[in-house]
């Protein structure tokens, strides 16, 4: 591959590994989001078709919860682009633009999609309904194609040159052998995920005595479980999809890659144990933990991608730190008003 492809990147203020870890907590919250808005708008487009079970309570509960989680994924979102631009910036941005009619067109289309999320809300007594909650579904799923079209299309640059062939930006990663099966692990999971974050509203409104609850939180709950199967499946079909050097990482290879695979099927089939068991916040617990963990495994796909065409420890640093010790005092300040401000929105339902 000629190495003049890759553009030059810019130079870092502090240490990479400042914003590998930023990176990753960021998008770990990111994905956590995303997963309770997408599964939240396919639980309620399931649930919705299912009257007078508990699926009805939980589609008309999530169908007021999805927009605001729209919200929250884009704007959880926002942070590790911030981060993956300073570290990955020249790979992800040719990236962008070998596929930038579909990447552009993800602004239009989420917000179509956000609107019908609303739309299901504000029309759910109608039967235009389940019309308004196909389009948020589908239009987030596009979203989220190109998302992982983009993703695996950055780490590729040798890919790049068949892009330059089709100048035109309506070209798409569709030749790669691992889009497949891991937009299918982050759609699938997505969808356990958000049956899982729809189980343990319910959870909550049954420890209350509300009536119908636990009906409704069963429902929902086998999102997770058996949504978590086929997620193994999924799971397992990326990790063989992989490039062989970088699968061989997790398969002994790196001693951290192959404990953070193995920890992280462990801690998968705990929290899907712990909701057979109906153990919802410890199950919930649990899911946090594995999915902060896939989120490192996918970090060391990314630098495996990349052996031998980049590694951001190679980045230049003029060191300068007030930009960071100010962000982090804005970070922290910002965490504060988020978590005050969840403080009042969860008084305030409760006592609506
Ligand atoms: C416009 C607002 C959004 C922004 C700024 C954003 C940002 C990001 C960023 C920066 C990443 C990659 C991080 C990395 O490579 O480390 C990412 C990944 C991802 N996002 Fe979002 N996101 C947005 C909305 C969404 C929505 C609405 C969905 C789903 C419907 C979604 C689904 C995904 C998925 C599935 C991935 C993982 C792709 C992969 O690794 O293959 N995102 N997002």
């Amino acid at each position: 591959m000629p190495p003049n492809l890759i553009p030059r990147p810019d130079v870092l203020q502090v240490g990479w590994g400042w914003f590998q870890v930023l990176l990753t907590v960021t998008f770990t919250a990111h994905i956590l989001l995303m997963n309770a808005m997408f599964g939240g708008a396919v639980v309620t487009l399931l649930g919705a078709a299912r009257p007078g079970t508990g699926g009805e309570s939980v589609a008309r509960d999530m169908a007021g919860r999805v927009p605001t989680l729209v919200a929250l994924a884009v704007n959880a979102g926002v942070a590790p682009l911030l981060f993956l631009q300073v570290l990955y910036g020249h790979l992800f941005y040719t990236s962008s633009i070998l596929m930038a009619r579909w990447w552009l067109a993800i602004i239009p289309v989420l917000i179509v999609g956000y609107y019908a999320a609303y739309g299901v809300y504000y029309r759910y007594e109608t039967p235009l309904r389940p019309l308004w909650s196909l389009l948020a579904v589908g239009l987030l799923l596009y979203v989220s194609f190109m998302f992982a079209n983009n993703n695996t299309l950055a780490l590729r640059p040798e890919r790049w040159i068949a892009g330059f062939e089709n100048p035109s930006g309506a070209w798409l990663n569709l030749g790669e052998p691992t889009l497949w099966p891991r937009w299918l692990h982050m759609m699938v999971g997505a969808v356990a995920v958000g049956g899982l974050f729809a189980a343990l509203v319910q959870d909550t409104r049954a420890r209350r005595g509300i009536e119908g609850a636990a009906a409704a939180r069963d429902w929902a709950l086998r999102f997770f479980t058996h949504g978590s199967l086929i997620q193994m499946a999924a799971g397992l079909w990326w990790l063989m999809a992989l490039r062989e050097d970088v699968m061989r990482r997790f398969m002994g290879g790196s001693p951290l890659a192959s404990a953070l695979l193995v920890a992280g099927i462990a801690t998968g089939v705990w929290a899907v144990v712990h909701a057979f068991q109906k153990k919802v916040r410890s199950a919930a617990l649990w899911l946090v933990v594995t999915v902060t963990i896939m989120a490192v495994m996918r970090e060391i796909v990314r630098i495996g991608y990349l052996d031998g065409v980049f590694h951001p420890e190679t980045l230049t640093v003029v060191p300068q730190v007030s930009p960071l010790i100010l962000f982090l005092a804005v970070f922290a300040v910002g965490i504060g008003c988020v978590v005050y401000m969840l403080k009042l929105a969860f008084r305030a339902a409760k006592e609506g």
